[in-house]
């Protein structure tokens, strides 16, 4: 079969939104794109868009560890070896410790982590057969800094920061980049009940130094460029991607009133 010159990204969680800003990243680059999704109607709004020609979508549930190492198998031998994989698939439950069940737990490791470890393993052996070929993890500030409430989101984005350096170790000798970016707040429809609230609005920009939620497309660079050739010296590294929100304590933001605010920040 003949295949195009067009190299392949392999991108989860492809229906919306920073998947879906990073598949049309990659098409506008001239990739073509392997969305992976669990939306059947997602999958099929991101084929009848414009860039629907460069997109090949695949149906699939990330919980479902076993089907993905032979999903990534199948894609190789239907598509050819990708030079990117993104794992950015991802969910979070909002629950305390004592709320939190184990299926809430294990489903949030297996799509959050362990899907990232399977769709490697399936697509490694291809990948190690294409000049400067990268895996980028969409991992979450929450990795570095935690929020009550979200302890099996916040265990698993850790575990993808651990996977991220295991794996730029392991494939570096084959030239195999591996990166991890860890957003902040991102608007996304994932988010869209707490930035639809004008107070968690208001009260959340005063941790963010930009003074902004990012969008989609503030990752889909990052991630872009990570799997590019311009990150062809990085690997085993993260980016946070926050507007800064993780690099004070914006104690001057936060205290509105100067006079509550520690000497040090004023
Ligand atoms: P989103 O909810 O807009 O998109 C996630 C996509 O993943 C959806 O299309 C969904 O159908 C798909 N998906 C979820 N579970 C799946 C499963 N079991 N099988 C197949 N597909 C599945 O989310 P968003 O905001 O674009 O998040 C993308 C990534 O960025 C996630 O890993 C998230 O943890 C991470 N992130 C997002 C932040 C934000 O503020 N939006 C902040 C930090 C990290």
């Amino acid at each position: 079969m003949k295949r195009s010159a067009r190299p392949l990204a392999v991108i989860t969680g492809a229906a919306s939104g920073i998947g879906l800003a990073t598949s049309l990243r990659f098409v506008r680059e001239r990739y073509r794109v392997a969305a992976l999704d669990r939306s059947e109607e997602g999958l099929r709004r991101l084929k009848r868009s414009k860039f629907g020609d460069h997109v090949h979508t695949y149906l699939c549930d990330l919980n479902d560890i076993a089907a993905l190492t032979p999903l990534a198998r199948c894609i190789v031998t239907e598509l050819g070896p990708p030079r990117a994989l993104v794992n950015n698939a991802g969910i979070w439950f909002y629950e305390r410790i004592e709320e939190c069940t184990d299926e809430h737990w294990l489903m949030s490791l297996n799509v959050n982590l362990v899907a990232a470890a399977a769709l490697a393993r399936g697509f490694v052996p291809a990948m190690k057969r294409v000049k400067d070929a990268a895996i980028v993890n969409v991992s979450s500030r929450n990795a570095l800094s935690s929020s009550p409430k979200a302890s099996s989101y916040d265990a698993a984005k850790a575990g993808l920061l651990g996977l991220t350096r295991t794996l730029a170790v392991e494939l570096g000798e084959y030239g195999i980049r591996c990166n991890a970016v860890c957003p902040g707040v991102i608007d996304t429809p994932a988010n869209k009940k707490e930035l639809d609230d004008p107070e968690f609005v208001r009260n959340y920009l005063r941790l963010i130094p930009l003074n902004r939620f990012g969008r989609a497309e503030d990752m889909a660079n990052v991630i872009y460029f990570l799997a590019s050739d311009q990150a062809a010296f990085v690997t085993g590294q993260y980016v946070v991607a926050d507007g800064g929100q993780m690099c004070g304590q914006s104690y001057g933001r936060v205290f509105a009133r100067k006079k509550w605010a520690p000497a040090s920040s004023r």
